[in-house]
């Protein structure tokens, strides 16, 4: 699709990898929105910030009335609790099933109509290689990726008759706030934003984006032996 006639939203724009995909969005001649629970926290010059909290109904209906000509969403925010499934206290379980996967969900459906109404265009989701591989330390996280993974695939499927192409990003780690403690090779979001736009743009179903979520996709294949061999 053409992003240069294109009006973007990115949710969670202000900061990470929203702030990279913004950036990239505008370097290509979108008119974006960039969506902040905080829109003064917006600093990038071209971009409209405006209100945006993706786990509240009353926000997410004003944005979407405050807009209208919007034709790409990007669905990035995300939380990352780092709460296990068995210990960890139930609200942060909560925390991430509310904002990755009914977030998300509410946003695009809000803002569906406009897109549909505008002709069609893209979603994007931010996925994860968590989502198809989980980790018991941050099992919350994991889970809630994987069924934004699943949502991605139905709403595909739901929307494509209405010339709206849904798109998943899979990524491992960025170099963001999100994963500032964990000591471990991080690709830079500016390159992987180049990469999801560029997805955007050819009108990609799925977007693999580094060798830590092509190895999962393909360990998928191989079952639980091949996914988790730590098994006893
Ligand atoms: N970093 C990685 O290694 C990595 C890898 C794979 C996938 N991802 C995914 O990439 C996306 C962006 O993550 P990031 O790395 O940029 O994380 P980040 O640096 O922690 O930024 C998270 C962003 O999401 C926003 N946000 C959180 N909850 C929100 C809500 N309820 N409503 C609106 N905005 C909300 C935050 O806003 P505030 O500033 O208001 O908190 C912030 O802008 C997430 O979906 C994450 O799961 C990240």
């Amino acid at each position: 699709m053409d992003l240069s006639t294109s009006t973007a939203l990115v949710t969670g724009a202000n900061r990470g990898f929203g702030r990279a995909l913004a950036a990239e969005l505008l370097s290509r001649g979108a008119t974006v929105y960039a969506g902040a629970r905080n829109p003064e926290q917006v600093d990038l010059p071209g971009a409209k910030p405006i209100a945006l909290d993706i786990t509240d109904p009353a926000s997410i209906a004003a944005a979407a009335e405050a807009t209208g000509d919007v034709t790409v969403l990007v669905n990035n925010a995300g939380s990352s609790t780092g709460a296990d499934l068995l210990a960890a206290d139930l609200d942060d379980i909560r925390l991430e099933m509310d904002t990755h996967y009914i977030g998300t969900l509410s946003v695009v459906r809000a803002f569906e109509p406009q897109i549909t109404a505008n002709g069609g265009g893209a979603i994007l989701n931010v996925l994860s290689g968590l989502s198809w591989v989980s980790f018991p330390d941050f099992g919350a996280y994991c889970a809630a990726k994987s069924a934004e993974w699943s949502l991605t695939n139905a709403l595909r499927l739901q929307l494509a008759d209405r010339g709206i192409r849904v798109a998943g990003l899979h990524v491992g780690y960025m170099d963001t706030d999100m994963v500032r403690a964990v000591d471990a090779p991080k690709s830079d979001p500016t390159d992987i934003a180049r990469i999801a736009v560029d997805g955007i743009a050819a009108g990609a179903y799925e977007i693999v984006a580094d060798d830590a979520s092509r190895q999962a996709q393909a360990a998928l294949a191989g079952g639980v032996s091949v996914l988790y061999p730590m098994l006893p």
